[in-house]
């Protein structure tokens, strides 16, 4: 026993879950994610499988999880139904061959979505935690995400007890439920430093049906090194954020930051960080990347808000190591606070994420390669672009070698529309869309942020729509999807006949 609850072995624990139960995983990214109970689920699978028994569960995340989740049960076919963001290249392929059905959803969203009742009932919720209390206190890991909603809303719940996180950790999160409507409050955030929650989480002990102890690394990947284009994309960022500081658009102190997932987000913190014109900031942010960690220690940043540390092994046993030094300093929210539009606009965050492709008009892609396959998800980048004070969209302008333009006529899926997306930066400039019609914002995304090998393509698609609103033409508008689906190279398109 511990703290008066069973411990079971992973595999006991997963053989309490029946064939099309629902689980509702804690963790956001590999962040605090469950690896035990997961592994044994799978295993299970496929004994089921070779049995002919059916045995699969619908899985509920916070946002991505790590090969022991979503990766060995993709593997092992145990998954009926996936939301809401996945980034596995296992899972990606099944849902992208239809024998995983995956409903994307804006992360902020997912919470109250499981609380309203609409993803139906959640038989369990099996959540990381390094220290539980007998009452059922218990202090979440390296991230939040949804576990506190789920914790409440699981008919019963496993806890894995991992000893690689310090139950010194206790502080660093902040715990908050909003009430759901008609008798919701506002949620009193005024500052990206403001606490409104708990510590901890309450679980009702009676739900609670063992604990399975284990000491496990997150499975977070490391970051590339930055190439020379995404060191010049941090670049133009930098410079457009200190020209705006400049204008007087942004306030002297600056304004908190949101930044998104991957090596281009990591690559534009790093130049902010050493831009001598930005002060030191605050972060509003969905994930804690490392380059956030190390501009803490610079004294470049001086808080970070966030639902997930989603650092490298090295940078988490030294932020482990050096804790103290950061308690105060750093808050684990749940996603639905994190992410909270009434937040993100209260507090004005410049808002920065990558696109898969845009086009000239200013609509994003973030999720579907050629209109089709689904790569990760919106993940958290709608939350918070369409309440931004400055929302950015970076994305370098060549990817494949140059055979594609990430920049194209129209976009082949939409996830941001023109509305919501105020500026476009690549390695070779910053297109600022404020205040700019149709024709005009596609002029500027050519000039400053196309390649060049692809400006003549563009501006021929421009010249051809003629005097419209938004000059699109039907006959053209994919003709660069078109060419590279065709031949392998968008190069290779042509613009003007009905092809
Ligand atoms: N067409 C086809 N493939 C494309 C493409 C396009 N227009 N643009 C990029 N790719 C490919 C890249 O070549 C790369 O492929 P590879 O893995 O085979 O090398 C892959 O997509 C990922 O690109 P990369 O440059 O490594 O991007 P990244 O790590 O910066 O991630 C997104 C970019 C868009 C996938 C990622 O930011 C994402 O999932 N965003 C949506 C969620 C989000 O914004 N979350 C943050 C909110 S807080």
């Amino acid at each position: 026993m511990i703290s008066g609850f069973p411990v079971l072995t992973a595999a006991e624990a997963a053989s309490l879950v029946n064939n099309d139960d629902v689980i509702g995983f804690g963790g956001f990214t590999p962040a605090g994610s469950p690896k035990a109970v997961s592994r044994e689920l799978a295993a299970r699978a496929i004994a089921e499988h070779e049995a002919g028994r059916p045995f699969s569960i619908g899985v509920i995340t916070g946002a991505s999880t790590g090969p022991s989740l979503d990766g060995v049960l993709a593997a092992s076919d145990a998954i009926k139904f996936r939301t809401p963001y996945q980034s596995d290249p296992e899972l990606r392929k099944r849902i992208n061959t239809g024998r995983t059905q995956f409903f994307d959803m804006h992360l902020s969203q997912l919470p109250q979505a499981v609380r309203y009742g609409f993803l139906g009932d959640l038989d369990w919720a099996v959540v990381e935690v390094c220290d539980i209390k007998p009452g059922g206190e218990a202090t979440l890991t390296s991230s939040v995400g949804a576990a506190p909603t789920f914790l409440h809303r699981a008919k019963r719940v496993i806890l894995e007890l991992n000893h690689r996180h310090p139950a010194a950790l206790r502080g660093f999160h902040d715990i908050y439920e909003p009430e759901d409507p008609p008798t919701r409050t506002h949620i009193p955030i005024y500052r990206a430093e403001d606490r409104i929650g708990t510590e901890t989480v309450m679980i009702d002990p009676a739900k609670i049906a063992g604990i399975v102890e284990t000491d496990l690394d997150d499975e977070v990947g490391a970051f590339d090194e930055p190439n020379e284009a995404t060191k010049m994309i941090g670049r133009n960022v930098a410079g457009f954020l200190a020209g705006e500081l400049r204008a007087g658009r942004i306030r002297p102190d600056f304004l908190p930051i949101q930044s998104g997932v991957g090596n281009v987000a990591n690559a534009v913190l790093s130049a902010m960080g050493s831009h001598p014109e930005i002060p030191a900031f605050r972060m509003y942010t969905e994930v804690i990347q490392d380059a956030v960690i190390h501009l803490m220690r610079e004294g470049r940043i001086l808080f970070a808000s966030g639902s997930s540390l989603t650092v490298s092994h090295e940078v988490l046993r030294d932020l482990y190591r050096d804790l103290e030094q950061f308690r105060g300093k750093i808050l684990l929210r749940p996603q639905e606070i994190s992410n909270h539009p009434e937040v993100v606009r209260r507090l004005g965050i410049i808002s920065i994420n990558t696109a898969l492709e845009l086009d000239l008009y200013g609509n994003v892609n973030s999720t579907h390669v050629m209109g089709r396959q689904m790569m990760n998800g919106i993940g958290g980048s709608g939350d918070f672009t369409r309440n931004a004070y400055i929302s950015i969209f970076t994305c370098p302008s060549l990817v494949k070698g140059g055979k594609i333009s990430p920049i194209v006529p129209m976009v082949s899926h939409l996830d941001h529309s023109e509305h919501s997306v105020q500026v476009v930066v690549t390695e070779h400039g910053v297109a600022d869309l404020r205040g700019h019609s149709p024709h005009e914002r596609a002029e500027i995304i050519i000039d400053r942020c196309a390649d060049p090998q692809y400006r003549p393509l563009l501006r021929e698609y421009l010249k051809l729509g003629g005097a419209a609103h938004t000059p699109q033409t039907f006959e053209n508008a994919y003709a660069l999807h078109r060419a590279f689906l065709a031949e392998g190279d968008m190069r290779k398109a042509v613009i003007g006949t009905k092809k």
